[in-house]
């Protein structure tokens, strides 16, 4: 990694950031464009080990959790931090499956920008569209890089008139595909008007070689040239110009054709990355005062983790910095509690690889080990406090009630439900008339479910079942309103683990007629419903 000297100023070294995180649907390859990007980022050698598993190759970023290698699936997010001309890259990766789109939400309350990967021959598909909401709420930039352009794919322009209609998102093409499968042979940049011609390399095994052409010599007569030339010329007419401040505001996107596999395009994307992508911005707090980048340190907390290394039992909290300048060791207050504590152990992740942290700056990711009482949403601050609006939970559509097998383990059990809610492994919801032995572990996919009891078994010592429930919705609610939902049949009344009072219904159908009968009962929607 080629470091860059830091300059002690947070405005300059923020605007040496680019915190992002990938999105897109299950085998798009955003695993494989992670790698691709490493290795331009000089972290991953040319032909050495691999993001994902791979014929037999270890997993270098989330093999902490046996249940991962099992399922063959992301399910922890990690964050990776590498240079590239002279900037910081901070790639904070979301889990893949969609059952863990809670946690997803959160990175993405970490980032500045988003890539949105699509397969070629696939375009649109059901969580891109899932996670790509997501990003409309929080207005984040997004970058488009549409994948497997080395295999038959669809028709570029369509694929555009997909993005346009599906997403309501203007899509701006930066380059364009010349040919597609076996016949890709690079792509025209709209910019400047080259062709780049790419060469390819053993399974992308290193930098794809780039040829650079001036676009009128580099057709010579072919009619896959010919052919992308004349849409070229039909986009320069009719697309849209690309526009800084509209991509800021997530209405247009800048479009990018490759090929992640066989690297061909990853350059022009991580170029766009550094040219484009704003750098880290200020965030706003819970009154919607702007915290500047210059104030006093500040962080937000977006993701808690334990026992990410089996060997020490450790619970790891991943903080984005907001502002200032964070120093390892520095005594920071955990906003929620009002405590100081000290970040002695503060580290950087690459997978299991932990680098410590003397220092770090707005848009960086920082994990801090034992910072046990940290949870998602906290801010950490030092000077002038702070508080950030809290990060949504997603409504849960799964219910399960969970109970300890062994009651010798009865302690352990409690502990460790308390400790998944915390991390929002499940959302844990209890009965009054149940307590804590009875807590309702609630999902928005049952592979959470798997996970959860995994964890307690194996993490906690605590072997647990789950009994079926007859909930199928929930809807935020207050006392007042509970007082009346409480004698109506087929609802039950839970408090969720933050203390918020949710109403479970046994169907939709039900919920709809107590909604029309009684209007005047709080029943607010969750994040995600339907
Ligand atoms: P994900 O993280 O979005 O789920 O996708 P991932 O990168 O794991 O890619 C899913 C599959 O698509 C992998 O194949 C991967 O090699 C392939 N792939 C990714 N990018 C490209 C590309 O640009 N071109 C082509 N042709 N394939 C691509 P697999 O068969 O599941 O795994 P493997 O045996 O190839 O490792």
């Amino acid at each position: 990694m080629n470091a860059v000297e830091p300059s002690g100023d947070p405005r300059r070294e923020s605007s040496r950031r680019r915190t992002f995180a990938i999105i897109s649907h299950p085998d798009a390859g955003k695993t494989t464009l992670t790698e691709k990007l490493l290795l331009y980022g000089g972290v991953l050698s040319a032909g050495a080990g691999a993001v994902k598993a791979r014929q037999g190759q270890r997993n270098v970023t989330s093999d902490w959790m046996e249940l991962e290698r099992r399922r063959g699936i992301s399910i922890t997010s990690t964050v990776l931090q590498f240079t590239y001309r002279d900037r910081v890259l901070n790639l904070l990766d979301t889990p893949g499956h969609r059952d863990f789109c809670e946690d997803t939400y959160r990175v993405l309350a970490a980032v500045d920008a988003v890539v949105m990967v699509l397969d070629g021959s696939k375009g649109i598909e059901a969580q891109t569209r899932k996670l790509f909401e997501v990003c409309r709420e929080r207005e984040i930039p997004i970058t488009t890089f549409i994948n497997k352009w080395d295999r038959p794919a669809r028709d570029p322009l369509e694929l555009l008139d997909e993005i346009e209609d599906q997403l309501t998102l203007d899509p701006v093409p930066i380059t364009w595909p010349v040919g597609d499968g076996d016949r890709f042979v690079g792509v025209i940049n709209r910019n400047t008007g080259d062709f780049v011609r790419f060469v390819r390399t053993a399974r992308g095994s290193s930098m794809a070689p780039e040829q650079i052409i001036a676009k009128y010599a580099a057709g010579d007569g072919d009619p896959t040239w010919v052919e992308a030339f004349e849409s070229v010329e039909l986009l320069d007419a009719a697309a849209p110009d690309f526009d800084q401040k509209r991509f800021e505001a997530g209405e247009l996107s800048p479009v990018f054709y490759g090929s992640a596999l066989t690297n061909f395009g990853v350059k022009l994307l991580l170029d766009a990355v550094i040219d484009l992508v704003p750098p880290p911005r200020p965030y706003f707090d819970v009154n919607n005062d702007l915290r500047s980048i210059t104030s006093p340190f500040s962080a937000m907390v977006f993701k808690v983790q334990s026992n990410m290394n089996p060997a020490h039992r450790d619970y790891v909290a991943f903080l984005r910095v907001c502002s200032g300048r964070f120093e390892r060791g520095m005594a920071v207050i955990n906003g929620r509690t009002g405590k100081p504590f000290s970040t002695k152990y503060a580290h950087s992740l690459l997978g299991r690889d932990r680098n410590t942290v003397e220092e770090a700056w707005p848009g960086d990711v920082i994990g801090l080990v034992n910072a046990g009482d940290l949870r998602p949403g906290d801010a950490v601050y030092v000077d002038t406090p702070v508080e950030w609006p809290a990060i949504p939970s997603f409504a849960p559509n799964h219910f399960r009630m969970a109970f300890c097998a062994d009651t010798s383990k009865a302690k352990q059990f409690r502990s460790g439900v308390r400790q998944l809610d915390s991390e929002g492994t499940v959302q844990v919801l209890y009965q009054p008339d149940y307590g804590q032995s009875r807590p309702i572990l609630a999902a928005v996919g049952p592979m959470q479910f798997d996970v959860a009891l995994y964890r307690l078994r194996h993490e906690f010592g605590a072997p647990a079942e789950l009994s079926s429930t007859p909930w199928t919705t929930a809807r935020r609610t207050e006392t007042v309103s509970a007082e009346t939902l409480k004698n109506l049949p087929g609802v039950a009344l839970v408090e969720r683990g933050d203390g918020e009072l949710l109403a479970l219904f046994e169907s939709p159908y039900w919920l709809e007629r107590v909604i029309v009968d009684k209007p005047e009962l709080m029943l607010e929607r969750l994040i995600g419903e339907g």
